[in-house]
């Protein structure tokens, strides 16, 4: 990132598509973006068919004027491989590189994304475009990032594809015993008896086999990233300064992003908040947690966010005046260093005629373009955020194998989601204005004070041993349900569960009992009662105490909620899905252990507060207007003015407070 801003500042703008304008509209693009303070857009996302218009054709006359045009008025190019969606004539020669879905279609060209991942044929041609694109733009003065392909995340069954399914199951498993093994194949007389029998999970008569499906989904991540990596090796040859990303979308399944994001050098990020939902700040805020994770603690780039409505939604609601800058200013303090939009202009035509844009159609004099122009100004007075962390002491673990394993049929329940397990947890943390890390299973968790796993239903022995040395060397640690309850070959470790996180919860689990519809009744030792919902275990404690147990039924008195003293630290095991208000006591009582505090206390209810570098920011995600006490002599870089011992916020406002350095006597740079 630091390359991207140094000399820049934060970054500003958004997909721009001129192929979709006549020329003339162009210099008014440069000329609105220059007065809205545009100084990166991506370009050529999805430009093939406009470049290669025939087989080996090449046409960059037009792509070389816009990259001209930018350079003239001083806005850098995040240049697109525009490999994500093939011209028809690559299907229509060449239909073994269009996607087959699991029974057998084919996808047809005249959407994008239509082509399989492990095609050589597709993989020659987008090679072979990437190298001139790649040849051509290399010291253009314009290219400041590249971005590779678009939105990562397609899967195919076609036989190629169950080709290199195999190839990458023989470098697992070396031979075929071993397979056998690790996929249970016994059962339901499954067992392979040659590598040419084994296909993709195509459509079967019932349940398929767990362990296959989970290898399919790391195959498919793997497949598409080796694909990613063959074209940034091509630009990273050509232009070893020039940075590579690809654009996530969050917790997006298809993709191991902790895997990707080794990968590239900048982590950017395509999010699309719900005007309509009420959890979307505190989603949006963890999937940013997300991404600062993602990037290894260094900032990242809001690649895409709308301005106003999506058109991909049932029900598309407009941003109301303000959440424009609410929802960009969260990015910003919650570790972006750019802040970009699809797209800049509203297209005419196509798929996404009615998505909102930077330039609406209406035009540049209009209440929306406004303030976008007003955002990317003000900015500037945001400037010497860039580059600076968000510190966090508390951590959340969160793994794409574990999900993956957890959301295939056959369970218990399918009523416990790990993205959802992982928000519910997150929510009161971000309430009270305690910054969390989103981290990987295996991470180093030596920073944190307190590090909480909402779930981890898969988990390897080597994990499981990185969680019990972190709390019996001193960390508190917080489990959630259903978790250590398979090995990476999905198979059931069996004994009293959680069996790898036994010792150090000090509890052990015989049953699994998801629970009939309604609340669970449950009691802290204090004696006030909570409700759970969906899923209750029956556990016996073994060195732990019971914080919290079961009310009513079966379970009655057995515990609901453990804290164990272990080594030098804590674990607490959580065998039920408690309700909010039972889950914010919890996070109280953890964050009380582990002497962690949100970083304002009496934060009013609908603000969120984070710190990055030595500016802390306020953002009313409320419906009130409201007082927000902050001490000490300080500036709000917003509106330049002293904050007098508080600010005031009125709904969707914020507020960036510097506190003021006074200047000791002698001091020349104050
Ligand atoms: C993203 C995509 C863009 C555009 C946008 C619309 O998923 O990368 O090309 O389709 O969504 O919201």
């Amino acid at each position: 990132m630091h390359t991207l801003t140094e000399g820049r500042g934060l970054l500003f703008g958004g997909d721009y598509n001129p192929e979709q304008w006549p020329e003339h509209v162009w210099a008014e693009d440069a000329e609105l973006m220059r007065a809205a303070g545009v100084n990166l857009v991506t370009v050529g996302v999805f430009s093939w068919a406009r470049i290669e218009p025939e087989p080996d054709a090449r046409d960059f006359a037009w792509l070389d004027k816009v990259l001209d045009l930018m350079a003239a008025n001083g806005i850098g190019v995040d240049l697109a491989t525009p490999t994500a969606s093939p011209p028809p004539w690559l299907g229509h020669r060449w239909p073994q590189t269009l996607p087959v879905d699991e029974s057998g279609h084919r996808l047809w060209y005249g959407s994008r994304n239509q082509f399989c991942p492990s095609s050589p044929i597709y993989r020659e041609r987008a090679l072979a475009l990437v190298t001139d694109l790649a040849d051509r733009y290399a010291s253009h003065p314009a290219l400041a990032l590249w971005h590779v392909g678009n939105e990562y995340g397609q899967i195919c069954h076609c036989d190629e594809s169950a080709a290199a399914f195999r190839t990458w199951l023989q470098a697992r498993y070396g031979d075929l015993a071993t397979l056998n093994e690790a996929w249970g194949t016994t059962f339901w007389s499954q067992r392979y008896s040659d590598w040419a029998e084994i296909v993709t999970p195509r459509r079967a008569p019932y349940l398929h086999n767990p362990a296959q499906l989970l290898d399919w989904r790391r195959f498919c991540s793997d497949a598409l990233l080796d694909h990613f990596r063959a074209e940034r090796d091509v630009l990273r040859e050509r232009t070893p300064g020039t940075p590579v990303t690809t654009n996530f979308m969050g917790l997006f399944k298809p993709v191991d992003s902790w895997a990707w994001a080794r990968e590239e050098d900048v982590v950017s990020n395509d999010w699309y908040p719900d005007p309509g939902d009420p959890l979307s700040p505190a989603r949006t805020a963890l999937t940013h947690d997300l991404m600062r994770g993602l990037a290894g603690g260094r900032p990242w780039l809001l690649m895409e966010q709308a301005t106003g409505a999506v058109n991909w939604r049932p029900h598309n609601l407009p941003k109301p005046p303000g959440l424009l800058r609410l929802e960009s200013l969260q990015a910003l303090a919650r570790g972006a260093d750019g802040l970009c939009y699809f797209q800049w202009r509203a297209s005419r035509f196509g798929a996404e005629r009615f998505h909102s844009a930077m330039v609406p159609h209406a035009g540049a004099d209009t209440r929306l373009h406004a303030e976008v122009r007003a955002h990317g100004r003000e900015l500037r007075r945001l400037a010497s955020v860039a580059g600076t962390p968000v510190p966090a002491r508390v951590a959340m673990v969160f793994g794409w194998e574990s999900w993956w394993a957890l959301e295939e049929r056959g369970l218990p329940s399918d009523r416990i989601d790990a993205v959802d397990q992982l928000l519910s947890y997150y929510v009161p943390f971000w309430e009270r204005g305690v910054a969390v890390d989103v981290v990987p299973p295996g991470a180093d968790l030596s920073a944190y004070a307190l590090v909480v796993v909402p779930n981890l239903f898969l988990v390897a022995d080597e994990d499981a041993a990185a969680l019990t040395a972190y709390a019996r060397g001193g960390g508190v640690l917080v489990v959630g349900p259903f978790s250590g309850v398979v090995d990476p070959r999905a198979q059931i470790r069996t004994g009293r569960f959680p069996a790898p996180l036994r010792e150090v919860l000090g509890a052990a689990g015989e049953e699994w009992r998801p629970a009939p519809d309604g609340p669970v009744r449950c009691r802290w030792s204090g004696g006030s009662e909570f409700s759970a919902r969906t899923w209750t275990e029956l556990v016996a404690a073994e060195g732990a105490e019971t914080v919290a147990e079961f009310a009513d039924g079966d379970l009655a008195g057995r515990p609901a909620v453990l804290r164990h003293a272990f080594g030098d630290g804590s674990a607490w095991y959580v065998a039920t899905m408690p309700d909010e208000s039972a889950l914010a006591a919890l996070a109280g009582r953890v964050l009380a252990d582990a002497g962690v505090e949100g970083v304002l206390p009496g934060l009013p209810a609908g603000v969120e507060a984070v710190r990055r570098g030595d500016v802390l920011f306020l953002l009313n995600h409320g419906a009130a207007t409201v007082r927000v006490p902050v001490p000490g002599p300080a500036d709000d870089l917003l509106t330049g003015s002293p904050t007098e011992g508080h600010v005031t916020l009125t709904p969707r406002a914020v507020a960036a407070v510097r506190p003021r350095v006074h200047a000791e006597p002698g001091d020349h740079h104050a």
